[in-house]
């Protein structure tokens, strides 16, 4: 059976990588959570002190890229790929709401994009590939063979982060979870290189009411068509 590419773009936290990995999962693809590798060079700009609370000056990053090696590997116990920024493995460390707080910014600037889009489409040349983030159908691959585009409402994207920081541990409000949303909403659409926009041939969902499942059952029927096609 061909392997098709699937592109997941949309806002944050409309659960995107949930379905991604489901589908991934179901059709026996690879799941790529681009996300991860703007905050993997967040966390890198962290380390390295460009960026912290009191000040966000990225001067002398884009010179440092080419020591940011950014690398995948699937974790059996939790079914999905962990992110490793070279050896190291920073699958909990890019998930806090200060890698978040910065990493709208980082993932405006060009030479960012220019690095990680050229490894995205590597990863995915094959087909057989699920790819959530918010230029996949639009810059990363335009030619995807089925396009989603999904919404919800900020306070109901920010009720769902803000559990998923709680449950992590983390010390966090809700007020500050919605203000990020909104936050990154902004900078994600209005920014010049690679804005959030819906790809003319991507399909919306809104899943501000729907289930996980009857999200997976829509999205289930969408793959199978494309593939009957
Ligand atoms: O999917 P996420 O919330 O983990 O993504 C984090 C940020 O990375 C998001 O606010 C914008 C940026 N991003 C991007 O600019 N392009 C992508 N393809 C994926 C994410």
């Amino acid at each position: 059976m061909t392997k098709i590419t699937i592109a997941i773009d949309g806002f944050s936290s409309t659960g995107k990588s949930t379905v991604a990995k489901q589908i991934a999962k179901h059709f026996g693809y690879v799941y790529v959570d681009s996300g991860a590798m703007y905050r993997a060079v967040t966390y890198f700009a962290m380390q390295e002190g460009f960026i912290d609370a009191s000040h966000f000056n990225v001067d002398g990053l884009v010179e440092q890229l080419e020591s940011v090696n950014i690398s995948f590997k699937f974790n059996e116990a939790l079914g999905f790929a962990e992110v490793y920024l070279n050896a190291t493995n920073i699958e909990n460390e890019i998930r806090t709401l200060e890698v978040s707080n910065f990493v709208s910014k980082v993932a405006a600037i060009s030479e960012v994009r220019l690095k990680l889009v050229e490894q995205q489409q590597a990863l995915g040349n094959q087909g057989g590939v699920v790819m959530d983030g918010r230029d996949i159908g639009t810059v990363v691959f335009p030619d995807a063979e089925l396009k989603l585009f999904m919404t919800a409402s900020a306070e109901t994207r920010a009720e769902r982060r803000f559990s998923e920081l709680i449950e992590r541990g983390d010390a966090v409000t809700y007020e500050a979870v919605l203000k990020n949303v909104q936050e990154r909403d902004y900078i994600d659409s209005n920014r010049e290189d690679s804005p959030l926009i819906k790809a003319k041939d991507a399909i919306q969902i809104d899943n501000s009411h729907m289930s996980l499942q009857e999200q997976f059952d829509k999205i289930l029927t969408l793959v199978n068509t494309t593939l009957e096609k």
